[in-house]
């Protein structure tokens, strides 16, 4: 049983996995965090809570005695009645005030995990045992109702929460914010790690220690973004890999985002993670809830790897779902950076024609085969095929690569409009506005108002024509922009600032109508290469564009950071040509397989320009692909050696589940002369004796404590795999 209430302390305790999770009802009604981190046994853990402090700058809780909230560790914060720190909850009431006081009122245990309406979330099957919390708290002056949900994994250091929140009472009501899950410490001996960036640089590794201030993570793009990813990792001073504890926070929301940290003077720390609260105000008349996304919480006392391990199970096997989640994906090869906007049918058989005889298994026709788009300032919205570009049409085109043994996969931009388009032409009022503002355009385009169930339903049907118009195995879903003037034609004034999360939510019905109407579709998600790589997607897309950068070089930082959170099943990498379109760097053929091989493998260039040698060394890769994909998509991911802490060398490894197998990427980011390259192993058995493919047998044992030399005359860009393999002597 992962969820314990203790009665007589009126405590609950989540056991999940290694881990557990202790909050207290006090006399009061208030719901008081005492502890979360390593397993333990008792469930009464009152006598952690600080001892009350006193100044008359901090006021009693009316009804409350003496207590004030100044210095308590809180399980959901709510604003305006003396917790002066980041606030979880705030609600306005009709009288225009903001001041949210929230009582325990019950609670229910149930099994199952639950589900969230209109939200992506994570799942479990029964035979999980995954047990779910509902905490029941009431505002009794607005009459809110706010339901704190766990969902709790007895077999992982899993623990999901999301809130929400119900007009009971008999007015309406505003949310100004609805944090998904708040999380207080005693201590702030932590570092924040989270993941920034931007275009062609997404998510790399920041860590900073906490210091007394307050700091927000987000996002006010109308998109998780490139800038910032929906995720932040409180770990202990210097934990690394393989030690320390690490407590990782991911949200599963594609939207404005905000990961708020506090530290007081107390020296404790808070952590507040959910929609952002800027330009966000919800209103809930009598009757109506409203439902956070879910916030995933992972501990792990064994290194920032182990939590990222946890994550990686978690979202490829509870949140990815589909027909693809766990079969192995197509090689594919896109022809974005192979021909851009110049092609027509004849260009793209040809690729295939190459792609079939070397072993590719999926051609991509990106970007320009719709409308009249032959640059990117055209005919969003009208997706239809140019048949003065693909000659006898879509159909005709996917009959002749599926007659190769290729299978067919094509782009869409579905949620924007270019001012030159028919959509736009006869329905202008469908884009994103605010009146009398005129419309930014981004890469001269303008966003739809995915609020709209007119909007979604023209989407449905210009897709789905082309998706059962032809056999389309796969379809890339990109985002080329990010939203501004957010605002609605069809809702009230009031109503506009539900604009961004109401955009979510249509993204998703959208998403989830399509995927269900076309189960055996393979769905990419894209947004300029990474900028929507979030855990909200993969429920939809088991697998995502993660860089318009496709050097190879660069990609090991992309690569290495989005390794966090996201397992390699998800994140798509492609070899691209060389020099390369965006760095302008050369490097080596088998530098850009051997990076690529980190997740879900393609090729991006031109076949038919490749030299007989590098054809031969695409064989070789798809080979190398299939012998691989089993250790690294099934395998646990091993970080070895940081790029961003170490300017030349990188490296990462994966073991297969039973130990019998490994495989390690060494990349020589930038080479310097006279360097001696070491690497020692992770996840081995080390009683096992492991043959690499040369031939050298080596102990589990050596491997990980003495290690390999790889120290040799390296180039710039150069790299290493090497396979290892159990014998049995
Ligand atoms: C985005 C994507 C690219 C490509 C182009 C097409 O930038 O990330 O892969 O699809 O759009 O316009």
């Amino acid at each position: 049983m992962p969820i314990l209430f203790d009665s007589q302390t009126k405590t609950f305790r989540l056991d999940a996995g290694t881990s557990s999770y202790v909050f207290c009802v006090d006399p009061n009604g208030f719901l008081l965090h005492l502890y979360y981190g390593a397993k333990i046994s008792d469930t009464d853990l009152s006598y952690l809570l600080p001892a009350g402090s006193w100044s008359s700058f901090s006021p009693c809780a009316a009804d409350a005695g003496s207590f004030c909230f100044d210095n308590f560790p809180l399980e959901y914060p709510a604003y305006g009645a003396g917790d002066y720190r980041v606030a979880a909850l705030s609600i306005q009431g009709e009288n225009g005030c903001a001041s949210t006081l929230i009582r325990y009122k019950g609670h229910a245990i149930r099994q199952g995990k639950y589900a969230l309406a209109g939200l992506p979330a994570v799942y479990a099957a029964p035979e999980e045992g995954v047990e779910t919390l509902d905490v029941t708290m009431e505002d009794s002056l607005t009459g809110a109702e706010v339901h704190l949900l766990y969902g709790v994994f007895p077999d992982r250091n899993v623990i999901t929460r999301a809130a929400v929140v119900k007009n009971a009472g008999s007015a309406p009501f505003s949310i100004l914010k609805a944090a998904s899950a708040a999380m207080d410490f005693p201590t702030m001996d932590y570092d924040l790690i989270h993941l920034y960036g931007m275009w062609a640089q997404e998510r790399w590794i920041s860590r900073e220690p906490l210091t007394h201030d307050t700091r927000t993570v987000g996002s006010l793009r109308g998109s998780s973004s490139h800038n910032h990813n929906p995720f932040a990792a409180l770990v202990s001073r210097g934990a690394d890999e393989d030690h320390g504890e690490a407590y990782g926070f991911s949200l599963i929301y594609s939207g404005n985002f905000a990961i708020e940290t506090e530290c007081d003077p107390y020296d404790s720390a808070r952590l507040v993670m959910g929609i952002h609260p800027t330009d966000f105000r919800w209103n809930l008349a009598p009757g109506e809830s409203f439902t956070t996304p879910e916030a995933v919480l992972v501990y792990s006392d064994e290194g920032i790897g182990a939590m990222s391990r946890t994550f990686h199970k978690l979202y490829r096997y509870n949140l990815c779902r589909g027909e693809w989640k766990e079969k192995k994906r197509p090689i594919l090869v896109n022809n974005w950076e192979a021909t851009y906007f110049d092609f027509d049918e004849e260009k793209l058989y040809a690729i295939a024609r190459d792609a079939a005889d070397l072993g590719i298994e999926m051609l991509v026709m990106d970007d320009g085969w719709f409308g009249k788009r032959n640059a990117d300032n055209s005919s969003l919205g009208d997706w239809y095929v140019n048949e003065g570009k693909l000659k006898g049409g879509l159909k005709a085109l996917v009959d002749r690569v599926n007659g190769l043994g290729l299978k067919f996969g094509i782009w869409f931009e579905p949620e924007m409009i270019s001012p030159d388009s028919d959509l736009y032409r006869a329905h202008p009022e469908w884009c994103l506005r605010a009146p009398g503002r005129e419309m930014s355009l981004g890469r001269s385009q303008y966003v739809l108002d995915m609020t709209r169930a007119d909007v979604r339903q023209n989407l449905f049907e210009q897709m789905s024509a082309i998706l059962s118009g032809a056999n389309i195995a796969y379809v890339k879903w990109d985002f080329n922009r990010n939203l501004t003037e957010a605002g609605s034609a069809l809702l009230p004034a009031e109503r506009q600032q539900e604009v961004f999360h109401r955009y979510v939510l249509g993204l998703y019905e959208l998403l989830e109508r399509l995927t269900s109407a076309f189960p055996h579709v393979l769905f990419e998600g894209c947004s300029g290469g990474g900028g929507r790589f979030d855990p909200a997607m993969l429920y939809y897309s088991p697998q995502i564009w993660t860089s318009d950068d496709t050097d190879a070089v660069e990609r090991c930082r992309i690569q290495y950071g989005t390794s966090l959170v996201y397992p390699a099943s998800s994140i798509s990498a492609h070899v691209s040509a060389s020099p390369n379109h965006q760095t302008g760097r050369s490097t080596s053929f088998e530098t850009r397989g051997n990076v690529a091989m980190a997740g879900a493998f393609g090729y991006e260039l031109d076949l038919t320009k490749l030299t007989a040698e590098e054809k031969e060394l695409v064989r070789k890769q798809v080979a190398q692909y299939h012998a691989y994909y089993d250790v690294i998509q099934n395998g646990d991911l091993y970080r070895l050696i940081s790029p961003f802490e170490n300017e030349n060398v990188c490296a990462w490894e994966y073991v297969s589940a039973d130990k019998r197998e490994a495989l390690l990427t060494f990349v020589v980011r930038r080479c310097k002369v006279n360097f001696a390259s070491f690497v020692r192993m992770k996840g081995l058995d080390p009683n096992k004796r492991y043959r690499e493919d040369s031939g050298r047998v080596y102990s589990g044992d050596t491997l990980m404590n003495a290690g390999l030399n790889l120290t040799r005359g390296w180039r710039d860009g150069d790299s290493l795999l090497l396979h290892f393999r159990e014998i049995e002597e």
